[in-house]
């Protein structure tokens, strides 16, 4: 099967040009002006953005949690992403407390196995930290091409590891090439904010907002910044959200340390007067919360300095019956919102289109950062001879409007209902087949890969 793409604007993270490109089998084989090639398929991207697949390295599918699971499994998840132009995600594997990383690998197998639409990995979610998970560790990076190891300081009693477990963590880590990330909040102070709301009678979800105050991120993830720095481990902020977090990696750059930062579109487009919205601010309930225009400010600005490095979404989506499991009490709505059919768009018609970041940028933000960082580039994140022919065709101009009556995910309501965006996916190729046609996907359930990583050092 072969397809050639003609005449569309191919942007990579570093290049920016008009040609054809040409994909046999899985991979991209020719890139030029006016190939000469017959092919199977022929696509026509005239006035047409052609771009990598998107990498989403943060979503939570058909995951427990809070007393519930996650709304979306690998099939619905993935062929979501598919739409709008995410071919790969890396999903969170969490290991349960008292048992193994290996009988937590095997759950996520079942759940993945046969049913993704599109291409996947896993992070490791280490949420208990002894010797035995010292040497599965070794062998996730060794055996199983897991090189990513996640870490909660929040969350208490369910996920949370304390700062020796997490130094010991990146010891070992370290030493087998892998990366550290971590979800950086500071969960005793958190559970003292709620405990106290909650006893004030203060049940709204704008309690949830109130109780993680911009200092108990920046606090930990400057915390974080000095255990990497102190045990030399390769470091990622997961879904950092305001200024404060962002001064703390800033700070760290000072005595020459490189600490990478994930934020998600909703903490560049959303902001907390959202709460103030009674119980509908429900839909906003995520960890860590929305913030403030400037928070967004700064990471925007933070984008164009090169500390933030990835948008992510941390698409954790749940029904709205889900989120009523916390109708008279915050604490109890399920955290996390659905978004990860949305963030390649958003990002081009917030981010591009509004002159916020070029093109390049736009590229290394939704794809080649992510592949580089998790171990997967150039095979993923690019637009090259010998690439997976993983490829977005977007028409720039063409206007529409975000609902849950139309979008895929699981979820019965969007956070950006009734929004306009300019920019629209219309096709996708994913390792060389034709996924999604305008309205139609093509690809079954299975289609979808397990992709093994490399080390990341
Ligand atoms: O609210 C969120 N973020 N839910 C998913 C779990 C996490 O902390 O990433
Ligand atoms: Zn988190
Ligand atoms: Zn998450």
């Amino acid at each position: 099967m072969s397809i050639l793409i003609k005449n569309g604007h191919v942007v990579s993270a570093s290049e920016d040009f008009i040609a054809d490109v040409f994909i046999e089998g899985e991979k991209i084989v020719a890139i030029g002006k006016s190939l000469n090639t017959q092919a199977d398929e022929v696509l026509d991207a005239t006035g047409k953005i052609v771009f990598p697949g998107g990498i989403d390295p943060h979503v939570h599918l058909d995951m427990p949690f809070m007393g519930t699971f996650s709304s979306d499994n690998y099939e619905t998840g993935t062929r979501a992403a598919l739409f709008g132009g995410t071919t790969m995600v890396i999903d969170f594997i969490l290991q349960t407390q008292g048992d193994t990383l290996y009988n937590a690998l095997r759950t996520w197998q079942k759940k993945s196995e046969g049913k993704a639409v599109g291409d996947y990995s896993y992070h490791m979610a280490v949420t208990d930290y002894n010797d035995r998970t010292a040497k599965e560790v070794t062998d996730m990076i060794e055996k199983e091409g897991i090189t990513s190891f996640k870490t909660f300081m929040a969350y208490k009693g369910a996920l949370m590891i304390d700062d020796g477990q997490m130094v010991q963590l990146m010891q070992v880590v370290k030493k087998n090439g892998g990366m550290v990330t971590v979800h950086a909040t500071n969960g005793d102070m958190i559970d003292s904010l709620i405990a106290q709301n909650r006893a004030a009678g203060n049940r709204a979800p704008i309690y949830h907002y109130l109780s993680q105050p911009e200092v108990t991120e920046a606090e930990a993830s400057a915390r974080f910044a000095d255990m990497l720095h102190y045990t030399g481990c390769k470091g990622y902020i997961v879904h950092l959200t305001c200024e404060g977090a962002l001064n703390a990696v800033r700070k760290a750059t000072l005595r020459n340390q490189k600490v990478n930062v994930e934020t998600c579109i909703q903490y560049l487009l959303l902001d907390a007067s959202l709460y103030e919205r009674d119980f509908e601010g429900a839909k906003w309930v995520m960890s860590p919360p929305l913030r403030e225009k400037k928070d967004q400010e700064a990471l925007w600005a933070g984008i164009n300095q090169g500390l933030v490095n990835v948008v992510a979404t941390d698409h954790c989506p749940f029904t709205w019956e889900q989120k009523l499991m916390g109708k008279d009490d915050f604490s109890k709505i399920p955290n996390g919102h659905p978004a990860i059919e949305h963030r390649v768009e958003l990002l081009f018609s917030e981010g591009v289109n509004k002159g916020r970041i070029s093109l390049p940028k736009f590229v290394e933000l939704s794809s080649t950062n992510a592949a580089k960082l998790f171990g997967m580039y150039p095979r993923k994140g690019t637009i090259a001879i010998g690439a997976d022919a993983d490829i977005v065709i977007l028409d720039p101009d063409k206007k529409h409007v975000i609902s849950a009556k139309t979008h895929h995910m699981n979820a019965d309501y969007s956070g950006y209902e009734g929004m306009e965006l300019k920019g629209k996916v219309e096709n996708v190729i994913l390792r060389g087949k034709l996924a999604i046609d305008k309205e139609k996907c093509l690809v079954e359930p299975g289609y979808g890969k397990f992709i093994h990583r490399d080390k990341v050092c």
